[in-house]
């Protein structure tokens, strides 16, 4: 018996299919199987009593080693083949590591704006790129036969509708959706037709900046302005105004800042002036008031319109506009995946 349950063991350790499993069964256990004949073909009434109970407890011995046996080999066998079946998995090659995206540098700038701006009391507005003649054009003091229209060419859309030329188109919109006073920002993108070039692109995005109240003066928009630069740049920083023509503003700028590589020196970025053209800005012109339903005897605001491409351009020293838009991924995996 000895011998037979090495046997066995043998066999079943050289089975390793199912169906090979069967077979040692069959060959130990069936109903010719070696370990059944052994009980059959033992002659009992040869054997003394203390020889029978000896022979009897290790046949059930073998018996039960050899059917626990089975069991767990085909077991094993069963679970092989079903992990070879099912993926052809292969936990000895190398990891595919997931990478993290990164965020558009003019995601980056605005939200970077966004917290500047809440810090000072502003709300986030939403706004449609998609507009209404109206809105882009005549609500702010852009009538059809204005020479700023051809200035700020776009595309048009065969119901009339057309892509926004600027974040201006916003503005009385805010006014007759949040009333006044009130202080808010649009960041958003807007569309020209132009020659593209490095420095122009028909898609860029801006954010307008609009606060109205009583007694708002051009002391307010510096002081905005300046909290606002001296946070994006991390320093103090110098600003001034020049007159600049918007026909929604009235008086209306430039806001120049002094450029901060020279120093006011006259360097290559600033073109040798000390400055750098930066901020268009103004207070708002009373017919923009009037097209959205406030008294400009009682109110008055200023507005201001920041290059957001522009800015993510001089921030992250981006040579060519196209790099923006162009969806290249070794361009845009350059910036971080937080702000
Ligand atoms: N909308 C103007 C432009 O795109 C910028 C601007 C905004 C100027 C607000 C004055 C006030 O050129």
């Amino acid at each position: 018996m000895q011998e037979m349950k090495a046997r066995f063991s043998k066999d079943l350790a050289a089975a390793t299919t199912a169906e090979a499993v069967e077979q040692v069964r069959i060959a130990y256990l069936g109903r010719k199987g070696e370990i059944t004949l052994l009980a059959k073909n033992t002659d009992f009434s040869k054997l003394s009593a203390e020889e029978k109970r000896s022979f009897g407890s290790q046949l059930q011995e073998l018996k039960a080693f050899a059917e626990e046996s089975l069991k767990a080999a085909k077991e094993s066998a069963a679970l092989g083949k079903s992990a070879k079946k099912s993926t052809g998995l292969d936990l000895t090659l190398p990891g595919t590591g997931r990478t993290l995206g990164s965020l558009h540098p003019i995601s980056l700038i605005q939200i970077e704006l966004e917290s500047i701006f809440q810090g000072m009391g502003f709300t986030v507005v939403p706004s449609p790129e998609c507009e209404l003649e109206f809105y882009n054009f005549d609500a702010v003091n852009i009538p059809s036969d204005h020479p700023a229209r051809e200035m700020q060419d776009t595309f048009w859309m065969t119901n009339d509708m057309l892509m926004r030329t600027h974040t201006s188109a916003n503005q009385v919109r805010t006014m007759e959706r949040l009333g006044v006073p009130l202080r808010a920002i649009f960041p958003g993108r807007c569309f020209r037709n132009e020659a593209v070039d490095p420095s122009h692109e028909n898609t860029f995005y801006q954010c307008e900046g609009l606060v109205v109240d009583q007694n708002i003066s051009v002391a307010n928009l510096i002081a905005v302005m300046k909290t606002l630069l001296s946070e994006i740049f991390h320093r103090e920083v110098t600003v001034r105004l020049r007159p600049g023509f918007f026909p929604f503003v009235e008086p209306g700028f430039e806001l120049d800042l002094r450029c901060l590589l020279c120093e006011g020196e006259g360097c290559s970025t600033c073109h040798g002036t000390g400055w750098l053209e930066l901020i268009p800005c103004g207070l708002v012109h009373p017919r923009v008031l009037e097209c959205a339903g406030v008294d400009p005897t009682r109110y008055s605001g200023f507005a201001f319109g920041v290059g957001l491409t522009r800015l993510a351009m001089m921030k992250f020293g981006i040579p060519d506009i196209r790099l923006l838009n162009a969806g290249d991924i070794r361009f845009n995996e350059q910036f971080p995946t937080f702000v």
